[in-house]
């Protein structure tokens, strides 16, 4: 028997990427980029290919350097992961024992759940306010049993932020034993001046680490790429249980790359900022609640009858334009949609008013 918490687990579903029948397919169900990796990140892994017999350097120190000199942070003080789903799940092993408790919030990113369960410890669920994590309701949740609160910060699936000065009240609510893990997976995205993604805070505090990834702005998803920022006793703890060659040869060669190709960055969240106003706003005008949303996808709001979400999944799948339902994440009247290519984002609101019997006036973006 596996031990307790493991058969508790809900198991992950990640997003769809076929259509049944379906020739062409637009996959905008797990917000994925749609400008790609750099190009000069994929001839970075393609070179990679000539020495696939050597071990990665287990330390990922170029790696680490690259990163420290994108942000102008200490080396030393980062930990790269398989994705930050690996340094989210270190964290847990690395800090929760059986009965422990980890805070994440309603619509908080289900891999929290899974980690704190996996760990043998509980998760505790504290509300929301309109979609957003609420400081006041984090802080009512925490016990002496409070190991870890996770902060999805944007969240995903609801694309909301939590601003600085929330974040700091809520560390400031926080008793030391409890770690804070601010996880800024889309953070890149986020265009709001009262917006940090938690370098300051780890910088100046002792029981904050931020985790970043590889696989959303930059476009590295498929190689499993992720870094943590922490204080030097919590690098030094996740490097004890860590795989000693977590992080693969290709997604260090390709990362490096792709963190130091600003232009692509630049041209990508660009992309994001443009499409996503207007993906809001177009929904919007058909009738359907969008969540404000500061990441690379929005969370669309279905009538409970008539028009339901799994419908719509339905009626936009055989177009071969795939979203995601969030049923999992207690949104059964909601889908997901990343915001992709142009041609991707006008399909979505033609079918959509289609689907909901308007006629379609989309603005030209
Ligand atoms: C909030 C959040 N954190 C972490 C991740 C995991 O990213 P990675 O691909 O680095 O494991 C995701 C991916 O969807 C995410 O939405």
């Amino acid at each position: 028997m596996p031990r307790p918490g493991v058969l508790a687990i809900q198991p992950y579903v990640p997003g769809k990427s076929s259509a049944p029948g379906v020739a062409r397919i637009h996959k905008l169900s797990s917000n994925e980029t749609p400008l790609g990796p750099s190009p000069k990140a994929i001839a970075a892994y393609q070179s990679v290919a000539a020495h696939l017999q050597d071990y990665p350097d287990g330390a990922a120190t170029k790696l680490r350097e690259a990163i420290g000199r994108a942000f102008g942070l200490d080396p030393a003080r980062i930990v790269c992961g398989a994705g930050s789903d690996d340094l989210l799940n270190l964290l847990a092993r690395a800090y929760l024992a059986d009965g422990d408790e980890a805070i994440h919030t309603t619509h908080g990113f289900l891999v929290y759940p899974i980690a704190t369960l996996g760990a043998g410890a509980k998760p505790v669920v504290a509300a929301e306010k309109n979609h957003t994590a609420d400081v006041d309701a984090m802080l009512g949740a925490v016990t002496e049993r409070t190991r870890i609160v996770f902060l999805a910060n944007p969240n995903n699936p609801t694309g909301t932020y939590v601003p600085f000065d929330e974040v700091k009240r809520l560390h400031r609510g926080l008793p030391l034993r409890t770690l804070l893990v601010l996880d800024a997976a889309y953070a890149e995205y986020v265009r709001r001046n009262d917006y940090e993604s938690g370098i300051e805070l780890v910088a100046t505090s002792e029981n904050v680490v931020m985790c970043r990834t590889f696989s959303k702005v930059h476009g590295l998803a498929a190689l499993r790429l992720g870094w943590m920022y922490g204080p030097a006793h919590m690098v030094d703890a996740v490097n004890r249980i860590r795989g000693p060659f977590n992080v693969n040869s290709a997604a260090i060669a390709a990362g490096i790359a792709a963190i130091e190709d600003v232009g692509h960055v630049e041209r990508s969240t660009a992309h994001n900022a443009k499409w996503l106003a207007w993906l809001t706003e177009e929904i919007g005008k058909l009738g359907l609640a969008v969540t404000p949303s500061v990441a690379n996808f929005v969370l669309i709001h279905f009538p409970h009858t008539g028009a339901t979400a799994a419908q719509a999944d339905k009626f936009l799948s055989t177009r071969g334009l795939i979203l995601r339902q969030v049923g999992a994440y207690g949104l059964p009247h909601a889908l997901r949609m990343s915001v992709g290519t142009e041609q991707a984002n006008r399909l979505v609101v033609a079918a959509l008013a289609e689907f909901l019997g308007r006629p379609a006036t989309a603005s030209h973006g």
